[in-house]
């Protein structure tokens, strides 16, 4: 297997259909090799850095349990273990930790610090979740709906709520991948324009936006949604925006009633964590159509897959 077309991965977008494919195919070898007890100690006697702005539970554990499978180490730093949260300038930062580790993880806040630190360091960055992206999840994502559907032919996701980083890496996943999506969600919480502008030149799928949700359900082979509340909202932090915003999304909730519109057999995936009665019912997420925790458990084969093909 050669190598990526990329040397960081930032975003989906930089990503071609060939990469995606070789992602998937490593990622399926370490899983069947962990499967099989046996070791593969690719990244034997490196390190990751992992930096966290923001919470997680499985971003941290499966990045760090990936580079113990690999043979190497991961180390944790929250946004006030380094200088970075007092104001070291990124590319201070990428410098240094360059003599040091052998790729760096990033959740930030703003997209831009990892756009950044990949302009600085010359090992591998690794987007972890920014305000504009999340390519970790969309990889595992895809890899588990490869698992269970077999196929990615004749199939259409619909993307329910908010119009965000994670919307966004579907987006340029179906793109990329020929995959109808259909997005609904409020008026007001549409997708960045920037991503549109990005797949004009690859789109080949359908992709829309309506505000109906059940015109985006029909049909559906995979029903998808994310926390209406994301890390770094202003409603993250007070009760009383987050009042307001759920309210505004109630229609975009994921229940029996909008699944019967979707395909007999669809999957309902959410990359966690998920917040019951709000985006989704418990009958939904919690019955025999969810993939959630398959899709969870993909995260560690998916970013070893990663891993192993940019850090080796
Ligand atoms: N889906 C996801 O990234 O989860 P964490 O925020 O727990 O890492
Ligand atoms: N949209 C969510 C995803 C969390 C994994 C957030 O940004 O907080």
């Amino acid at each position: 297997m050669g190598t990526l077309s990329v040397h960081d991965l930032i975003s989906i977008h930089d990503l071609t259909a060939q990469d995606i494919e070789k992602i998937f195919q490593k990622s399926i070898e370490l899983k069947d090799a962990l499967k099989k007890g046996k070791e593969t100690p690719e990244l034997k006697g490196k390190t990751l850095a992992m930096v966290f702005e923001k919470r997680s539970t499985r971003t941290r554990i499966s990045f760090e349990v990936g580079m113990t499978q690999l043979g190497g180490h991961a180390i944790f730093l929250s946004r006030d273990d380094t200088h970075i949260g007092k104001g070291e300038p990124i590319k201070d930062f990428a410098g240094v930790v360059d003599g040091y580790c052998n790729g760096i993880m990033a959740r930030t806040f703003e997209h831009k610090t990892v756009v950044e630190l990949a302009k600085y360091a010359e090992i591998p960055i690794i987007n972890g979740l920014t305000d504009f992206n999340h390519p970790c999840q969309i990889l595992a994502d895809f890899l588990t709906i490869k698992e269970h559907r077999k196929s990615f032919d004749n199939m259409k996701v619909a993307w329910f709520g908010d119009g965000n980083n994670v919307c966004h890496s579907f987006m340029y996943m179906c793109a990329k991948l020929k995959i109808d999506l259909a997005i609904a969600t409020p008026e007001d919480y549409k997708p960045s324009q920037k991503v549109w502008d990005d797949i004009k030149s690859y789109k080949k799928s359908e992709m829309y936006w309506t505000a109906t949700p059940q015109e985006a359900a029909d049909n559906a082979d995979v029903v998808v949604t994310d926390t209406w509340i994301s890390m770094g909202d202003p409603e993250y932090q007070d009760p009383e925006l987050r009042k307001k915003k759920v309210d505004h999304f109630k229609p975009y909730q994921v229940n029996k009633d909008l699944c019967t519109h979707a395909k007999e057999n669809y999957y309902f995936m959410h990359c966690l964590p998920a917040y019951r009665d709000f985006e989704v019912t418990p009958e939904v997420i919690d019955g025999p159509h969810s993939l959630i925790y398959p899709e969870a458990h993909n995260r560690l084969h998916a970013q070893k897959g990663v891993m192993a093909l940019l850090m080796k």
